[in-house]
């Protein structure tokens, strides 16, 4: 019988799902683990070594070369691709917008979740993503499923992006947003979907706090069992 405590997180893009996560694990002192990190960190393999997504050989080799792993530096934590940390590069809009044609490939999904599976022998952890309640942990300890209105969060990525300086239109930021809705919702691997016994949780018109506390009642029983 496993011993450590999973906290699934799934749900859309951009819908607060790693602040909650990184909340919680911080409330708990576990692990946390954005698994959307690995898979945007694979795709900034494959734009700087020009890897044909139709070749599937090019890209199992490529896969063979993609060491990642994550740190905690200064209370943050880093992705680093073959050792140097793209924490940062991943996350701008060339990442964004190949992202998820390159997370629906079988070869790259299943090398991802043999990872996640295996982080997730090491202890207590919160992983946050798409797949994480259905297909990586389906017997997870606690499930939940994040949404908030597209408007609204288009909005929120916005502003997260024009305060690191990045030139960006809000109008691009929905599309890339309803794409990627789209996209991760309609695939045929692993697509984005609720697990049945995943909680819901609608953000749009709560703030961090209130989520917080929203999960944490939902955790009270398990946490008293556990004696954590
Ligand atoms: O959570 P994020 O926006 O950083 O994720 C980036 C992309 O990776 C997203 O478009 C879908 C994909 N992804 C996935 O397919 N499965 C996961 N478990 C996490 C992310």
């Amino acid at each position: 019988m496993k011993n450590n405590i999973i906290i699934a997180i799934d749900g859309f893009s951009s819908c607060g799902k790693s602040t909650v996560a990184k909340a919680l694990a911080k409330k708990l002192d576990f692990i946390y683990i954005d698994s959307g990190a690995m898979y945007r960190a694979v795709t900034l393999y494959f734009l700087r070594n020009n890897i044909d997504l139709n070749d599937a050989e090019a890209v199992d080799n490529a896969l063979r070369n993609i060491h990642l792993n994550f740190q905690t530096k200064d209370g943050q934590t880093l992705i680093t691709l073959n050792d140097e940390d793209v924490s940062e590069e991943i996350r701008q809009m060339p990442v964004a917008e190949k992202v998820s044609t390159v997370s629906a490939i079988k070869a790259v999904r299943v090398e991802m979740v043999k990872q996640q599976q295996r982080m997730g022998r090491s202890g207590n952890i919160v992983m946050d993503g798409r797949d994480i309640g259905t297909v990586v942990f389906p017997d997870a300890d606690l499930k939940l499923f994040m949404t908030a209105d597209p408007e609204i969060r288009a909005a929120r990525r916005y502003d997260e992006l024009i305060a690191k300086g990045e030139n960006v239109k809000l109008e691009e930021i929905f599309d890339n947003l309803a794409f990627r809705d789209y996209q991760d919702t309609t695939r045929a691997e692993s697509p984005l979907i609720q697990a049945p016994d995943a909680i819901v949780l609608d953000n749009s018109h709560i703030n961090q706090e209130q989520q917080l506390e929203f999960v944490l009642s939902h955790l009270k029983p398990l946490l008293k069992d556990r004696s954590i």
